[in-house]
């Protein structure tokens, strides 16, 4: 019996991030244990976005270059395989650039100013009318990322999903335009539990927000963030019932303890009243520790060879550019832009 060929070669996936801080458990959830879980069945990139990161810190250029190797670090200490996934560094694909320039004549600056991210960035960041072209016209260098790479999948978070829609606007404006399918519409892959609360109770864990613990976080650190983990309000005596709605540690065992079912059973105890916090707590400590320990091990034995690093990061960016150079061309070539 003959084997049946080969099918189609996987789907490319491209992802990445801002490279302004240590990653934390918001992104685990969100995004890094996916990824590590994507990249046995997908063509995966991930891009360290450090060109895009420079749109709002340019007065802080210094933490984008070092927060490049401990994004990395974070990576690989949380189980990326360079064999599996392409890591890339975004400013070093000048063909990227090159493409947000042509991209930026199929959008609008109307359209840029509705972008709901867009906007809602501007305000968070107190730009009012100052605002960085570079920083305005972003969705057309995140359509060039994706694009680059002819991205079917895009893992983002719920708040990246505008970015999509653009830049699928983006890429059927050039197809209709070069009469020809260059460039491939993508769909966002938005995980189910895609945020997780901040230690204080906020909707969000965010680095801005000082409410995080970083996957590289110490053992006193997380010992220190788990005493400011927020719970309820209302539950002052231990006899008290107890309320699960928006209690932080409850949330993040749901997120992390491996014995669900002990933890159904400590969430009735806690509603019908007799459990007290400091029980919670300490669960919730030694599930965060067991967790984070090997994670902080890896990182910090990877952290000692810095050559290594960087050589994986090398090698990634050159993989990477390749696929971006034979997009670029394409493009320029159906712009008319080819003469020699
Ligand atoms: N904008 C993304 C963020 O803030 C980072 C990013 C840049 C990205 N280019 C991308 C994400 C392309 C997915 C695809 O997190």
């Amino acid at each position: 019996m003959s084997l049946p060929a080969k099918s189609t070669s996987p789907a490319v996936i491209l992802t990445g991030d801002r490279p302004t801080g240590p990653l934390h458990l918001g992104h685990y959830v969100g995004s890094l244990r996916n990824r590590v879980t994507y990249q046995h069945d997908y063509k995966q990139y991930i891009m360290l976005a450090d060109s895009q990161a420079l749109t709002d810190n340019m007065d802080d250029t210094g933490k984008v270059h070092r927060n490049v190797v401990e994004v990395a670090l974070d990576y690989l200490a949380v189980g990326i395989d360079p064999a599996k996934s392409t890591i890339l560094i975004q400013s070093q694909i000048p063909e990227l650039a090159e493409l947000t320039f042509y991209y930026l004549n199929l959008v609008t600056v109307a359209r840029l100013e509705r972008n709901p991210t867009v906007k809602a960035e501007i305000v968070l960041r107190g730009f009012e009318r100052d605002i960085p072209a570079g920083f305005l016209t972003y969705p057309a260098s995140q359509a060039a990322d994706i694009t680059a790479f002819k991205a079917a999948l895009v893992p983002v978070g719920e708040d990246q999903i505008p970015m999509i829609e653009q830049t699928n606007e983006i890429v059927r404006r050039f197809n209709r335009l070069a009469n020809q399918d260059i460039l491939v519409e993508c769909k966002a892959l938005v995980p189910e539990i895609g945020r997780l609360p901040g230690i204080d109770g906020k909707a969000k864990m965010s680095k801005s927000l000082g409410n995080t613990i970083n996957l590289g976080a110490s053992a006193a650190e997380i010992t220190a963030a788990v005493k400011k983990v927020y719970t309820d309000p209302l539950h002052l005596r231990v006899e008290d019932p107890g309320h699960l709605e928006g209690n932080v540690a409850f949330i993040y065992l749901d997120a992390f303890d491996p014995d669900q079912a002990a933890l159904a059973e400590m969430k009735a105890h806690y509603v019908r009243g007799g459990l007290g916090d400091s029980i919670v707590k300490k669960r919730l400590e030694l599930v965060l520790q067991e967790m984070l320990a090997p994670i902080r091990a890896r990182r910090e034995e990877l952290a000692k060879d810095r050559g290594y690093i960087m050589q994986i990061l090398k090698d990634g960016t050159a993989a990477a550019r390749e696929v971006a150079a034979r997009t670029a061309d394409e493009v320029k070539a159906a712009l008319g832009l080819s003469y020699f």
